[in-house]
């Protein structure tokens, strides 16, 4: 049963193989092609033919040779021309996509900077060229160069293609090149040392098909093609695998997720609080978070100072602090007209305040300051205040301090 079917295909591979054969030849000549025995004879032969002004003629051997490209006389590939076409086409559309998104569709202010700039645009710029390049130079060989897909050259399972492709060299000379003329041809052939000369003719269907890629047959298999293919996508990931999970042992374990119920504990909350006489380590919550200025008299400054806390004081406050402040604490940052402007740090309040209420300030934030908590560590939140501190008496100087200073 199963070897009647392997027969049966077989023969029907055979049978479609050996269908171009049999198609009947029309009276159109193709060209004339002559066979040669050996790879020098080939090679002068081309170089004979590209001297003699033919263009339209192409050079066939079962292995690639050396140096036939100079023999045939070819200039290099024009396919660059092509790939650099659409590699602009690319780079342009890419640019402007960018520019009109972020500066015409949905414009969107980040931190000031400009709509529009150069520098962030340059990965998809990129993308966008070698993306295009890419197809073009791809496409543009197989459909301008190769003439894909046209498959059905009048050369295919003749004689000639058949010793090509074994041990025999040979050239084709189209008879619609312009200084084509039989008698001419044959005689440089058979100058050449050519063996044989056939007479290739175009078939019935070579004539018949103008322009492949309109063809009707091959539309239809490249649209069958598309929708066959979008129809088992659709099916394999929207119906078949659609709540199939992949990898989801670790989602999947034994576990309660913070905020969810559990029936394991009397109160059914599932997050527990620390056990009684936890010690906290690395990380302190603040203790008096959102309460008001008057309860952290207690709190002071844990810190020495010395000249290297005043310089981590100052490196801080101007990273963190003078955008707002300014670099005297005066407040005249360089954010004015864009955020509201901070009260001096020099005005009686916070001259009178302990380092506490400065360090609620930055911890907890202050109407529209917002706390700074997340970026400055506690220990620099110090140092800065040591400096505000320092700030503040620059200003208010007083004559002992002067002479102390001299
Ligand atoms: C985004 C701008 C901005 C930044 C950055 C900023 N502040 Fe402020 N700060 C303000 C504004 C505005 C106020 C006034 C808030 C109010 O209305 O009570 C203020 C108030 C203060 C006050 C209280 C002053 C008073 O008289 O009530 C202190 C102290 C202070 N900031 C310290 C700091 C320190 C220290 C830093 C750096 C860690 C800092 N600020 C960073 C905008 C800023």
């Amino acid at each position: 049963m199963v070897s009647i079917m392997i027969k049966k295909l077989i023969n029907f591979v055979k049978e479609y193989d050996s269908k171009d054969d049999r198609e009947p030849r029309s009276k159109k000549l193709f060209g004339l092609a002559a066979l040669y025995n050996t790879p020098n004879e080939i090679i002068t032969a081309a170089a004979d033919v590209a001297g003699k002004g033919y263009e339209k003629f192409d050079v066939y051997t079962p292995y690639p040779m050396h140096g036939m490209d100079d023999a045939m006389g070819m200039k290099s590939s024009k396919v660059g021309y092509v790939s650099f076409a659409l590699g602009l086409t690319g780079m342009c559309l890419a640019l402007l996509m960018i520019w009109w998104m972020s500066s015409v569709n949905y414009q969107n202010i980040i931190g000031g900077k400009p709509f529009f700039s150069l520098p962030p645009a340059i990965p998809i710029t990129f993308e966008g060229t070698v993306l295009l390049t890419g197809i073009a130079t791809v496409f543009g060989m197989l459909i301008l160069f190769n003439q894909l897909p046209k498959i059905n050259s009048p050369l295919n399972d003749t004689d000639f293609m058949k010793r090509v492709s074994s041990d025999k060299f040979g050239v084709v000379i189209k008879a619609d090149d312009e200084k084509f003329s039989d008698s001419e041809v044959r005689k440089l052939f058979l100058s050449g040392g050519a063996f044989e000369i056939q007479e290739i003719y175009y078939r019935e269907t070579n004539l018949g098909i103008k322009t492949p890629i309109f063809d009707g047959k091959f539309i239809s298999i490249i649209f069958a093609t598309a929708i066959l293919t979008a129809i088992i996508t659709y099916v394999t990931l929207n119906i078949a695998l659609y709540d199939v999970v992949p990898f989801d042992w670790m989602w999947k374990q034994a576990k309660i997720n913070s905020q969810s119920k559990s029936d394991f504990f009397p109160n059914k909350a599932g997050m527990r609080e620390p056990v009684n006489g936890t010690v906290a380590r690395g990380f302190l919550p603040y203790e008096y978070k959102g309460m008001p200025d008057s309860s952290v008299k207690l709190l002071s400054n844990p810190l020495a100072i010395s000249r290297k806390v005043l310089e981590r004081g100052q490196e801080r406050f101007n990273i963190y602090c003078s955008p707002c402040h300014g670099y005297f604490g005066e407040g005249d940052g360089r954010m004015k007209d864009q955020f509201p402007k901070p009260p001096s740090l020099h005005n009686q309040k916070v001259l009178n305040w302990s380092d506490g209420n400065i360090f609620h300030v930055i911890t907890n934030g202050q109407n529209v300051m917002p706390s700074y908590a997340e970026q400055v560590s506690v220990e620099d939140r110090w140092s800065i205040i040591h400096y505000i501190r320092t700030l503040q008496r620059s200003k208010n100087a007083s004559d002992e301090d002067l002479t102390k200073a001299k």
